[in-house]
């Protein structure tokens, strides 16, 4: 029967009247509002009919009243863009339901019903790349955060769980594989077509509950690698990593990896897979980086291919920890969900932490520390200081997709870090237990974390819980006093405020710290700090000389520190502190102060430069350092950090001044970074690292020849690019020559283009790096991009690829012109018709307008009215320019 057209109910049926417009402001959506749902449903079976163009769907709930809610007799099922075929209830018709907006409204009789429900959807026009899409020929899905209600009506919340069996038919050679959560449990061959096309099925089974974000299925022409893993308690589990046929050899870092991260989380979290199978599908067209479907995860190519010739270093690493990520999810995330999207971070915090230790492990506790750093106060805190901020439990949302944030994810994980700080490890891992088995297949939320962890770690968090509440990243003002035998800390906090959160709390800031002597470097044990109020003073005895401070060791606390201090302390502590992080820094500090000073025309400028250089050189020639670590203690801080640490940024001093000590750094040191390049240049190719560290200070060698000696520069790099066995290298180089003038710079592009031609993670690289260099005409340079045959719109991986790359390029993205501001408005305007949710993501560039010069503050607001003028936005991208119009 079909009944899309049929009005059901008297009072008139809102698919009568002519389309409503969509609504110009979307609706709000409280934390507070929550309640539960006020019905279970423990089966759904879900039947699919697939074609690229064409799939039918046919889900039968069993649905029944939820004794723990407030009673209704409507059930309402979500629904997004549906149209809906079909429905009957306990198999008979059903005349009372309704349209509301989107969703389905079915009014029951009696306290169980069986629902069954027909949708009909094309994943061919699906490019918003949420609920069921084609890729490449294939189908698959992606679900998080509410993708399932573009495939069926259905309660498309978190904390609704239900048994799934799903049946899956399709051509047998279009689609010969057909993969679905759980087990398989039959298959067979289906009726063939009238075209006598051979038809096939299978019927998979997820033994577990799940809320509907975590459904996935998969259908295609792929090939998988495939490995076994024995648990802790001796389950055999098969392992598959499936990609397009050609990939299978990028595919054995991916499958060493989750073998790596389901031993690592037995022996560190007490955490055992619980299936027999796990699968990885690999999909060229995805939001994101990875989901964590139970059973069945599905992953961006990014973070599944690589091999030598065609993965740097960096790029390893990712596919190693997203692989570690999704795995880890599926105890925080699958078998503890989130009750409601504002918990988003009780998973996601949860898991970057989770992950972050696991690459400590895997490839060095100091470097992946800074590096973790430098994302957080690259990404971040910009975010914390702009009209986006939220705390890490948002109070509202218009599109929770906006809230995937690096707020809730990094910052999340910053704030488990911390109670894993207060506790000590034993006790952490105490309290992550009792978590686990205390709301094991449960939807629980972030306080239930909080709590198992008070209760397992004995620690008190009452305060503690206002860094779930608060946004904004804390500042602490540090000052240290000597006289006599005493040494006096003085810290003081503010939280600055942030939209709908004028006044804070303080809050129970954890810092590491050491008092070392200035004349040794040596200290008498590290003290963990709480500064709990305002502010406390702190005194020390037994120094009869001034101490040197390192503070907020190791980053215990996400703030931002703030301290007057000598030039020279800074260089003493880049040389000698003890704890990695706190070297590097120092480091930072250092340069950031001198650029600063520089900009602002204040200090001695000479005196400034000659310190940078004396610690550098200190850094270069430290036989005790490894290659890996030097070369994060040689990097520039970013423009970007730069510009947070301005009251208003002036992006176009603030290039030329890092510009300028780069060539100043360049010249001075020429002889030591010289010799080290020659020394790094003779290791042989390997994935130690001792190998790893030797590529990575060569490009750093490069990037301060290019300021100061561009000629030299192009031709060492032209020169690395020509011997270069491995991506690394290649792309270290082509990335330099991208930023310089001459023969040499095009000459690597052509050939790049044409050696990795056909394989599109390796020309995103090519694209990003000449949107992201550091030449002057990269505007001019995006432009000529976005029409080069090879680009589209319709591939996230390449939109980021071009103009995320730019977008985070500061001397670009903010030339005086505004023409970087009017080629992302424009960029948005398009690409949100298509797919908002990667639209959206380029919002927040535009919306840092209020910490800019007035000149680019004003062009910036004009760009994002300009957007919010547009006829139809999309929900995404109507709360990103409204929040950032403020
Ligand atoms: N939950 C996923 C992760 O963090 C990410 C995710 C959320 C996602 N929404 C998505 C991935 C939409 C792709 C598309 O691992
Ligand atoms: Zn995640």
């Amino acid at each position: 029967m079909d009944i899309a057209r049929t009005p059901s109910t008297a009072d008139g049926n809102p698919q009568l009247a002519d389309a409503p417009p969509e609504p110009k402001e979307p609706a709000i959506i409280r934390r507070e509002d929550y309640a539960p749902f006020a019905w279970l449903v423990p089966t759904t079976h879900l039947d699919f009919d697939l074609g690229l163009e064409r799939t039918t769907v046919v889900a039968t709930l069993q649905v029944e009243r939820n004794p723990a809610a407030d009673p209704s007799p409507t059930i309402r099922l979500n629904g997004d863009g549906l149209t809906l075929e079909s429905l009957s209830v306990d198999g008979a018709e059903h005349a009372g339901w309704t349209m509301e907006g989107d969703d389905l409204l079915i009014t029951l009789p009696g306290d169980a019903h069986q629902l069954q429900i027909t949708t009909i959807i094309d994943p061919s026009a699906n490019s918003a790349l949420m609920g069921l899409f084609a890729s490449n020929g294939m189908l698959c899905t992606q679900c998080e955060a509410e993708g399932f209600r573009r495939i069926t009506f259905f309660p498309d919340r978190p904390d609704v769980l239900s048994s799934y069996t799903v049946r899956m038919e399709a051509s047998k050679a279009d689609f010969p594989i057909l993969l679905a959560n759980g087990n398989e449990v039959e298959t067979g061959d289906a009726e063939g077509a009238e075209d006598g096309e051979e038809r096939h099925y299978a019927v998979w089974q997820d033994p577990w509950l799940k809320p509907s974000y975590l459904f996935a299925l998969v259908a295609g022409d792929l090939v998988a690698r495939r490995d076994s893993f024995t648990t802790m308690n001796g389950r055999e589990v098969d392992l598959a990593v499936w990609v397009r046929d050609g990939d299978l050899d990028r595919t054995e870092h991916a499958m060493e990896s989750l073998k790596t991260s389901m031993k690592w989380d037995e022996e560190t979290f007490g955490r055992e897979y619980d299936l027999d199978i796990y699968n990885i599908v690999a999909v060229s067209d995805f939001n994101m980086g990875a989901m964590e479907n139970k059973g069945l995860n599905v992953f961006n190519t990014k973070y599944v291919l690589a091999d030598q010739d065609t993965a740097t270093d960096g790029d390893f690493d990712a596919v190693e920890g997203v692989i570690a990520h999704e795995y880890f999810h599926n105890w925080s995330g699958n078998r503890i969900t989130c009750r409601d999207w504002f918990q988003l971070s009780l998973k996601e915090g949860f898991t970057v932490l989770r992950d972050q230790l696991f690459s400590q492990d895997m490839q060095g506790e100091a470097v992946k520390r800074i590096e973790d750093v430098r994302i957080l106060r690259g990404i971040q805190f910009p975010e914390d200081s702009g009209p986006l901020a939220h705390p890490i439990r948002p109070d509202s949302y218009r599109e929770i997709s906006n809230f995937y944030t690096s707020t809730v994810y990094n910052k999340g994980a910053e704030v488990i870090r911390m109670m894993r700080v207060m506790a000590g490890e034993a006790a952490f891992r105490a309290g992550c237990d009792l978590y686990f088995d205390r709301h094991d297949g449960e939807a629980a939320s972030c306080e239930d974390f909080v709590k198992a962890m008070e209760d397992g770690t004995g620690l008190d968090l009452a305060q503690f819980r206002l860094w779930y509440r608060q946004a904004g990243t804390p500042k602490v003002e540090v000052s240290l006093e000597h006289e006599g035998d005493t040494a006096t800390l003085k810290l003081t906090q503010t939280v600055p405020p942030t939209p709908g959160q004028p006044a804070k709390l303080p809050m129970p800031i954890p810092l590491k710290i050491a008092l070392l002597d200035r004349e040794t470097g040596q200290h008498s044990g590290e003290q963990l700090v709480m500064l709990d109020a305002p502010s406390k003073t702190l005194r020390f005895d037994g120094f009869a000389k001034a101490p040197v401070l390192s503070i907020n060791r190791g980053f215990t606390a996400p703030v931002s520190i703030e301290r007057t201090v000598p030039r020279d302390d800074l260089v003493f502590l880049a040389a000698h502190d003890d704890d990695s992080f706190a070297r590097y820094e120092a480091m930072q500090e250092l340069m950031v102060g001198v650029l600063l000073d520089a900009v602002n025309g204040t200090g001695d400028a000479q005196a400034g430069r000659q310190a940078v250089a004396t610690a550098l050189r200190a850094i270069l020639t430290d036989e005790a350092l490894d290659d890996s670590m030097r070369g994060e203690l040689m990097l520039m801080p970013s423009q970007t950090y730069l510009m947070e640490q301005m009251l208003t940024a002036q992006p176009g001093a603030i290039h030329a001044e890092r510009e300028a000590l780069k060539a100043y750094l360049g010249r001075e040191l020429a002889a030591e970074l010289h010799a080290l390049y020659e020394r790094a240049e003779a290791v042989p190719f390997g994935m130690s690292q001792e190998a790893r560290g030797a590529r990575k200070v060569k490009t750093q060698v490069l990037i301060y020849a290019a300021a100061s000696d561009p000629a030299k520069a192009a031709e060492l790099a032209a020169q690395q690019y020509a011997a270069a066995d491995n991506m690394t290298d290649r792309q270290g180089a082509l990335m330099v020559l991208c930023g310089l003038e001459g023969p040499e710079r095009d000459a690597a592009l052509a050939d790049f283009y044409e050696r990795y031609r056909g394989n599109p993670l390796v020309i995103d690289k090519w694209f990003a790096l000449q949107a992201g260099s550091l030449h002057p005409d990269v505007i001019a340079h995006v432009k000529a991009l976005a029409d080069h045959p090879d680009f589209t719109l319709r591939n996230p991986n390449r939109v980021r690829s071009l103009y995320m790359a730019f977008a985070a390029s500061p001397h670009a993205f903010h030339s005086e012109s505004g023409a970087g501001y009017s080629m992302i408005a424009d960029l948005i305007l398009a690409l949100d018709p298509i797919n908002p949710q990667t639209a959206a993501r380029f919002v927040s560039p535009l919306g840092r307008w209020r910490r800019m010069e007035p000149g680019r503050a004003a062009l910036m607001r004009a760009e994002l009215e300009r957007i919010a003028a547009a006829d139809s936005l999309s929900r995404d991208t109507y709360e990103q320019v409204s929040r950032s119009l403020g």
